[in-house]
């Protein structure tokens, strides 16, 4: 019997005796010392956060089971990036049909997005889907020409608000975001409220249009309304969407393949680069530290998700290689799963950036200068919540690195 076939019997038995102990899944990594993208059978048990992987080709355990508590049960589906043990791990596939009845059966995926009218409450808005218990997997931010509005809105091209809709809709940069959770595409719109802000300011008084809409046309946030094309992760190319998805949604603003999407709207001048590490983003505070940064009084001018190579993140730290002791491990901390990279705009922005984020160290901020965002939200000096741009001169070119190089 060939060996994944014997994996899988292993798992048909397993699951019969305790069903709630494992969860299978098919995950690849690329291993750019032999140019290959290898296969894994990944296993993960909940009960002791221990991990175990088979390589499928070699038909061999690649690790043996393992405690790795950096996993988190809600990371596993498909669709996303985890890192194991400095592996960026892209799960494809889930492994058993426990697993996928399990944890794939009500997740969708959606896109929700900032309009313009709300862009300057970022923070809070994405504070608001993380506390719903969405996870963002893709986030933009875009100002779109009227092409592009009218052919996202094209729906509505014979309504009487259409020239108002496409007027606001190209007012300002607004940010796609993609969301997955249980029954995404409902719940999002439920969090979002009625289309009017003034009826979802007396029929649902929490709802984001309440909380951060003006009108009719000025409300907040957008969300995909159908279910006909329901992105499941890993199904999402079984259904056959119609022109106006959420599945057409996220790929006109992601494609998966060929053409680039809106682009960022990084300025490049008078600005500094902020990146919140992958710790920062995995524990919850995107909302949080964005909403710090908004309060301060800084001009959050483009935002981008990126999920970076090893290759990548040494090339960004190029200049603390062999200066800066920890090196190494904040290499590993950036490629340790998405990041949310920022341009950040204002007068002298590098230096007074830099004096709002505190010293690198968390421990010596808490106790110099305890009102910086490291001193609030970092823990070591390696996972100490944001990047920020160290030289003046280094700014653009970090800022370059991420909107120019990586987003191409
Ligand atoms: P959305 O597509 O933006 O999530 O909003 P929705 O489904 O709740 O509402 P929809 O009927 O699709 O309308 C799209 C957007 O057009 C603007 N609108 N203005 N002034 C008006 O009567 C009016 N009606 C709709 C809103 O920005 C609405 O979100
Ligand atoms: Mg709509």
């Amino acid at each position: 019997m060939p060996f994944s076939n014997a994996i899988y019997k292993m798992n048909s038995k397993c699951t019969t005796q305790s069903e709630d102990d494992r969860y299978v899944f098919t995950a690849e990594w690329y291993d750019p010392n032999a140019a290959l993208q290898r296969r894994y059978q990944l296993i993960f048990y909940p009960k002791d956060g221990s991990v175990e992987m088979y390589d499928l080709k070699n038909h061999r355990v690649f690790l043996r089971r393992t405690k790795y508590e950096e996993l988190r049960k809600e990371d596993l589906y498909v669709g996303n990036k985890i890192n194991v043990f400095s592996r960026l791990l892209h799960i494809v596939d889930y492994g058993d049909q426990f697993t996928a009845r399990k944890v794939g059966s009500k997740k969708e995926k959606t896109l929700a997005m900032i309009k313009p009218d709300a862009v300057a409450k970022l923070g809070s808005i994405i504070e608001a889907i993380l506390d719903t218990g969405f996870i963002i997997t893709k986030a933009k931010m875009v100002l779109l020409s009227r092409k592009e509005a009218m052919d996202f809105y094209s729906e509505h091209q014979s309504k009487s608000f259409f020239s108002d809709l496409i007027g606001f809709m190209t007012s300002g940069p607004i940010v796609a975001l993609e969301v997955i959770g249980d029954d995404a595409v409902a719940s999002w719109r439920k969090l979002l409220g009625p289309t009017n802000s003034c009826t979802a300011r007396s029929e649902s008084p929490g709802s984001i249009r309440a909380r951060f809409g003006s009108d009719g046309t000025k409300n907040a946030a957008h969300g995909s309304d159908s279910i006909a094309s329901a992105a499941r992760p890993g199904s999402i190319e079984l259904f056959d969407a119609p022109s106006h998805t959420n599945k057409s949604e996220l790929e006109f603003f992601f494609p998966s393949s060929g053409g680039r999407g809106p682009k960022n709207t990084a300025r490049f001048t008078d600005c500094t680069c902020c990146i919140i590490k992958p710790h920062a983003v995995s524990e919850g505070l995107t909302g949080k530290i964005l909403n710090e940064i908004l309060s301060a009084g800084f001009d959050i001018t483009a935002m981008q998700m990126f999920t970076m190579e090893k290759a990548n993140a040494e090339e960004f730290y190029e200049i603390y290689k062999g200066v800066v002791a920890e090196y190494n491990e904040m290499v590993a901390e950036l490629c340790s799963g998405p990041c949310v990279a920022l341009e950040i705009c204002q007068t002298d922005a590098p230096q007074r950036l830099r004096e709002f984020c505190g010293p690198a160290d968390p421990e010596i901020a808490r106790h110099l200068r305890p009102k910086t965002l490291r001193a609030h939200l970092g823990k070591t000096k390696v996972k100490n919540a944001v990047h920020c741009t160290d030289l003046p001169d280094d700014a653009v070119l970090e800022v370059q690195y991420f909107f120019k190089i990586l987003d191409s």
